[in-house]
Parts: structure tokens; sequence; C-alpha cells
């Protein structure tokens, strides 16, 4: 038994509402069924959920890279939030919907584009701790799969290697494959720009701008071992700054981690063609609203905000259900972090397997769920009512 267990064990005992740090999947006890050597990689045959991953890239990974990929900000509270708080809000199943072709009705667009489930690969620095071949794994498994990647600004792989690599790929549902590109922005503003030029020069097709990291991270964790955060606080962020990045380019710009209906209404205001909300996976600040959260009090107090623009999210998302809870709210896009850099370990066949593992459950819980299309998912799939008690009003 490994020391996390005697701790969990220990909470269980002592608190009401004990948190069990990572579900317990079956994956280890399966394990040590088998032939299995302790502390080594799993075979993926053997991975069958997006959480095995998490436990199977701990085993393979040095211990500073895994807490660079695993860290999250102070307590985690945040980081145990996102990946908990998807079981206070139930399915409303409706019976008898026949659903025999919801596996058909995956394919959405975002921003015009065409891809072929509503799941993506959020933006994170360094897959190269992963696997040599580190982001080309991204752009392989995207194009293959046909879904949206967003590119990381300090990917382990430059610009002109990732866009080399979507050359390769002229086969998906849009022609060359359509990818963002995320970006911080630098107090010399003349290294962004130059940045923007040169994504743009490699197809991107919109900018990703991340705004929720305006200070240091509290990082424990990652910090133990020297490594924080990819990104050093270089520029003061602003909405003029949004107009700023707007004026120097043609391509959509999409504020990353909105986490209020203020802030959706305001990038909606400035110009923004699509909203992304998130809590950086918890990694910015500590007792940050999980995506659920957010996209609820957006719902409540602006349901519009979802009609207006296109809508992505990601935090804490693990599974088909997950992704389900979401897309009732409105949201057209949701994506993973973590889950991806640690599929990364098993190089681009990991990859694969964890975008299509997602497809899988995506289909199989709609169709559980009584969803015959998921163009189609009603407000009335989830009783949300448990959020009610937290949710923030802005007339009340
Ligand atoms: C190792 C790692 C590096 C990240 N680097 C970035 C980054 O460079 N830019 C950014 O906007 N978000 C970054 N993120 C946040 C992700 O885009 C995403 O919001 C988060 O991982 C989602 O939560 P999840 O890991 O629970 O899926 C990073 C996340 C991780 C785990
Ligand atoms: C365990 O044995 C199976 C065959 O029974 C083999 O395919 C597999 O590679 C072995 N796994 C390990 C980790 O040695
Ligand atoms: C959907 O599922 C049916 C029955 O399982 C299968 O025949 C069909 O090929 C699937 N379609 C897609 C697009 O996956
Ligand atoms: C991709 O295919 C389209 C048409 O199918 C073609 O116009 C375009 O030149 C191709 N691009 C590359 C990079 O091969
Ligand atoms: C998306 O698919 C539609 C319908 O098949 C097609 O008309 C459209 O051109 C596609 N969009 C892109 C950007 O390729
Ligand atoms: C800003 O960045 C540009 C491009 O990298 C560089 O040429 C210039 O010297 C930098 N300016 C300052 C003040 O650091
Ligand atoms: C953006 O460009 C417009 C028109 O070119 C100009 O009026 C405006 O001042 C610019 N805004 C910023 C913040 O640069």
């Amino acid at each position: 038994m490994r020391p996390f267990l005697y701790i969990n064990l220990a909470a269980l005992a002592l608190a009401a509402d004990p948190w069990i740090n990572e579900p317990d999947t079956g994956l280890e006890a399966y394990l040590y069924s088998t032939n299995y050597t302790k502390s080594s990689q799993p075979l993926l045959k053997d991975i069958r959920g997006v959480p095995d991953f998490d436990w199977a890239a701990e085993q393979s990974l040095g211990l500073q890279q895994y807490s660079f990929y695993r860290t999250a900000a102070a307590g985690e509270w945040s980081y145990r939030n996102n990946l908990d708080v998807w079981s206070k809000v139930k399915f409303r199943v409706r019976m008898l919907n026949d659903v025999s072709k919801v596996n058909e009705t995956l394919p959405t667009t975002f921003l015009g584009y065409n891809f072929s489930a509503p799941i993506f690969i959020a933006p994170a620095a360094r897959a190269g701790y992963g696997d040599e071949r580190g982001e080309l794994n991204f752009v392989d498994a995207a194009a293959n799969e046909n879904i949206l990647y967003t590119a990381a600004l300090y990917a382990s792989k430059t610009i002109e290697e990732l866009g080399a690599q979507k050359k390769m790929h002229n086969d998906t549902l849009n022609g060359p494959l359509a990818t963002f590109q995320q970006i911080y922005t630098n107090a010399n503003l003349s290294v962004t720009w130059d940045a923007m030029k040169r994504a743009e020069a490699q197809g991107a097709k919109a900018f990703v701008w991340t705004i929720d990291a305006p200070g240091t991270a509290t990082r424990h964790r990652a910090a133990r071992y020297d490594t924080t955060n990819a990104n050093a606080v270089t520029s003061p962020l602003t909405w003029d700054l949004y107009d700023q990045i707007r004026n120097h380019t043609s391509l959509p710009v999409i504020p990353k981690g909105i986490s209020t209906v203020e802030d959706a209404l305001l990038a909606i205001e400035k110009g923004a063609k699509a909203i992304y909300i998130s809590n950086h996976g918890g990694r910015q600040l500590d007792h940050s609203p999980s995506p659920l959260e957010i996209a609820y009090e957006i719902y409540r107090n602006a349901p519009q905000v979802f009609e207006q623009v296109d809508v992505m999210a990601d935090s804490g998302v693990r599974y088909g259900s997950d992704v389900l809870k979401l897309l009732a709210l409105g949201v057209k896009m949701v994506g993973m972090g973590r889950p991806f850099m640690y599929a990364n370990c098993y190089g681009l066949e990991g990859v694969t397997k964890l975008i299509q593992i997602m497809k899988t459950e995506l289909a199989a819980d709609a169709g559980q769920a009584g969803v015959a299309d998921l163009k189609k998912i009603s407000r009335n799939l989830i009783n949300a009512r448990a959020l009610d008690d937290t949710v923030f009003l802005m007339d009340a």
C-alpha cells in the first residue's frame, strides 16, 4: 500500500467529508494481481480511464517533472474542488429517448472550424518531460482524431516545429489542421508581437490570451524542486492591453481564465468572439472556482453569453460525464491539461488513447443520460440546485 492511502484512511476517520486525493480506479489492485513490476510504467492496454494516466505518469516521470505537472496553488483546494465539484450536479435522465445514434452527434464547430468532438487539448507548457517528441504528439493526435489543439507559448517545441508538423496533416475536417496559439504577454510587447506573427505564419486560427496569471502563483509542490511557473509576471494585464493585442491581429483573441459573469460580459463588450472559462487547473489562485461553478454563475446571471460567443472551458475534467455537464450549461468545447501531459508519457499512442477514451465516454454517458443528439442537449439534463447555495447573483 502506498503512503498516501494511509493518510487518506486517517482523514477518513477524522473528517466528516473526507477527500480521497485521487480516485481509486482499481488500477493498482489490478496491476498487483498481474506480473506488474512496482514503480514501472503500466502497459498502455491496462489504462482504462483518464485518471489512470495520472498514476501511470507518476511511475514513469521524475519527481521534479511529475511535480511540475501535478502542482497547484497553495493548499490545492481549488485543484481538489475542480475534481470534486462535479458530484454536486446530478443528471435528470429521461428514459426511452432512442439514443442509438448519439455517437454520430459528437462533431461540433468552434469559431467556424469543424471538429469531431467537443473536446480539446488545453495549452500546457513543457510536454517534453513526458516524451522527447513533446507537443509533436499533440499535433499528430489532434489531426488524426480531428480535435482542437491549443499550443502553449512555452511549449517544448518551437512554433515553427509545431507548424511544420501541422503541415504533415492535410486530411482533417478543415483541410489543414486548425490549431489555436496560447500567448502570455511580455512587458516588452515587441516580444509578444513577434510570437504572434510567428504563430500566424504557421497558420494559427485564433489566439488564446492567458489573463489569469497577473501575479506569481504560490505552488509549494513544485517549488521544492525549484520548478515554479513557466511564465514570469512581466507585464501589467489590462483590458486596454486586450485592445492592443486585437489591433495586432485579424485573428480572434480569446481571453483564457474568465471566472466571473462580469468578466464574461466585459469580454463580449470588448468584441471577443469566444471566451475561455478556466481556473488554470487550480494552479494560480487557491479557492478560485471550478469551470462548472463559473459556467453556472454565467448561466444564472447572463445566459445569453452562451449564445453570443463560443465558450470553451477547462480545469478538472476527467470523465465524459464532466464534459456533458458543461455542454448542458452551454459550453461548446471542453479541454484537459494535465491528462494530456500524463498521457504523453506513452507518446502518440497514449495521447490518442486519451482522446478516444473521452470520445467513447462522452457518447456512452450521453446515451445513458437519455441525450439523443448532443447538439440539442437540454439545460434540463442537469439539476444544479446544489450550486444555488453559493452562486453569485448580480442583482441580489
Ligand atoms: C503542466 C501545466 C502547464 C501549463 N501551462 C500553461 C500555459 O503555459 N499557459 C496557459 O494558459 N495555461 C497553462 N496551463 C493550464 C492549462 O491550460 C489548463 O487550464 C489546466 O491544465 C486545466 O486543468 P486540468 O489540468 O485539471 O485539466 C498549464 C497546466 C499544466 C498542468
Ligand atoms: C506480463 O505478461 C504478459 C503476458 O502474460 C506480457 O504480455 C506482458 O508484457 C507482461 N508485462 C510485464 C510488465 O512484464
Ligand atoms: C455509432 O455506433 C454504431 C453502433 O454502435 C456504429 O455502428 C457506428 O459506426 C457508430 N458511428 C460513429 C460515427 O462512431
Ligand atoms: C491541403 O489541401 C488543400 C485542398 O485539399 C490544398 O488546397 C492545400 O494546398 C493543401 N495544403 C497543404 C499544405 O498540402
Ligand atoms: C465545416 O463543415 C461544413 C459542412 O461540412 C463545411 O461546409 C465547411 O466548409 C467546414 N468548415 C471549414 C472551416 O472547413
Ligand atoms: C524588446 O524586444 C525586442 C525583440 O526581442 C528587442 O529587440 C528589444 O531590444 C527589446 N527591448 C527592450 C527594452 O528590452
Ligand atoms: C486600435 O486601433 C484603432 C484603429 O486603428 C485605434 O483607434 C485605437 O486607438 C487602437 N487601440 C489601441 C488600444 O491600440
